[in-house]
């Protein structure tokens, strides 16, 4: 059981250094030796108006951003940009009340529900400069009534309003992936069940030395798709690509798409998870608002049969999605390892 700073508080209360736990080894370090950022990169963007509207040009793009980046910004996305604004702005009012209000909602050790720091499970582990909001929406069975906040006022409601959006999009992302993949357009959505759908709220306040820290360690997302929304002042979002990293530039009211595991074993690999990270700022803060989007929990996963033809090797074993979700929140965040329960 490991006692967690705040990092807020941290912040506010020893301005100048980073407590040891948060400095990272030469190599894991934003900028470390064999480390390489490209700056001028810029992940794809996707018209998805432009997808509904069955746009051929833009299918291919969408299948060459599922191919080659696992990762893409999407607009014209469906979502109204009065939505998004009130998400963010009652996610920063929760994360700017006082410490003693968001101990109310405590996310448990081990536990991937409330305010806290997930993904935690020993005292020598290396933490993200980041606190966290996580919160099951859908199906209703996973929901804590008691860890959504009630400050402010409109907490609820609006995270309510904007899952049931952001669920939209996430079913007819997946119509236009398998239609990119020559799949009927039903394919997931129809094997995928009552889909858990979970938001993540992460904040990173400004550290004083973020050439040392990180704000989320790299990972891969255990979803099918996951859909995140951010602010704009800081590109703190970083994908892995050909062994370097591109930072996602913010594009006002865009929101990133990116490919979960589940995606890549449904397709065999064609479509890649793609490993990606959070750096932190010396002067601004930044807040992410993270839908996971996943089949239920009793379905049964492994390679579609459409891509294991032609003496393509299977690259995963069948498995119940309900342990590989258990699997995934029981491990540390590292890269693509969770991915190895798969194969
Ligand atoms: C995440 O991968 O869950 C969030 C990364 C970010 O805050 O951009
Ligand atoms: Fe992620």
């Amino acid at each position: 059981i490991c006692q967690v700073d705040d990092v807020q508080e941290l912040q506010r209360v020893c301005s100048a250094t980073v407590p040891e736990r948060y400095i990272r080894n030469g190599d894991d370090r934003p900028d470390g030796a064999g480390v390489e950022v490209r700056a001028q990169e810029r992940i794809p963007v996707i018209d998805v108006g432009e997808l509904q509207r069955g746009g051929e040009g833009e299918l291919d793009k969408l299948r060459l951003a599922c191919e080659q980046w696992g990762f893409f910004q999407v607009v014209n996305h469906g979502v109204e940009e009065e939505v998004m604004e009130e998400m963010e702005k009652v996610a920063r009012e929760f994360f700017m009340l006082p410490l003693e209000e968001k101990e109310k909602y405590p996310m448990e050790p081990g536990g991937i529900q409330g305010y806290g720091h997930a993904f935690v499970f020993s005292d020598d582990q290396k933490l993200d400069w980041c606190n966290m909001l996580a919160l099951g929406v859908e199906p209703a069975f996973i929901r804590r009534p008691n860890l959504w906040p009630t400050t402010p006022a409109n907490f609820s409601e609006t995270l309510e309003k904007y899952s049931v959006r952001i669920r939209e999009l996430c079913l007819r992302l997946l119509e236009h992936i398998a239609a990119a993949l020559r799949l009927a357009p039903g394919r997931f959505n129809g094997m995928f069940g009552e889909a858990v759908q979970a938001v993540r709220m992460n904040f990173y306040p400004p550290c004083p030395r973020p050439e040392l820290v990180l704000g989320l360690s790299p990972h891969s997302d255990g979803s099918a798709v996951t859909v995140l929304q951010q602010d704009t002042a800081f590109a703190g979002l970083q994908v892995l690509r050909d062994g370097a990293w591109v930072a996602v530039q913010p594009i006002r009211h865009a929101l990133v798409v990116n490919v979960g595991d589940t995606l890549e074993v449904l397709t065999n690999g064609r479509y890649k998870s793609v490993e990606h990270r959070a750096v932190a700022s010396g002067e601004h803060d930044r807040l992410s608002v993270v839908t996971f989007y996943a089949p239920a929990y009793d379905v049964e996963l492994g390679p579609l049969p459409e891509f294991v033809a032609d003496g393509e090797p299977c690259r995963y074993r069948r498995y119940n999605h309900g342990e590989y979700s258990r699997h995934y929140v029981t491990s540390r965040l590292q890269g693509k390892k969770t991915l190895e329960f798969a194969k």
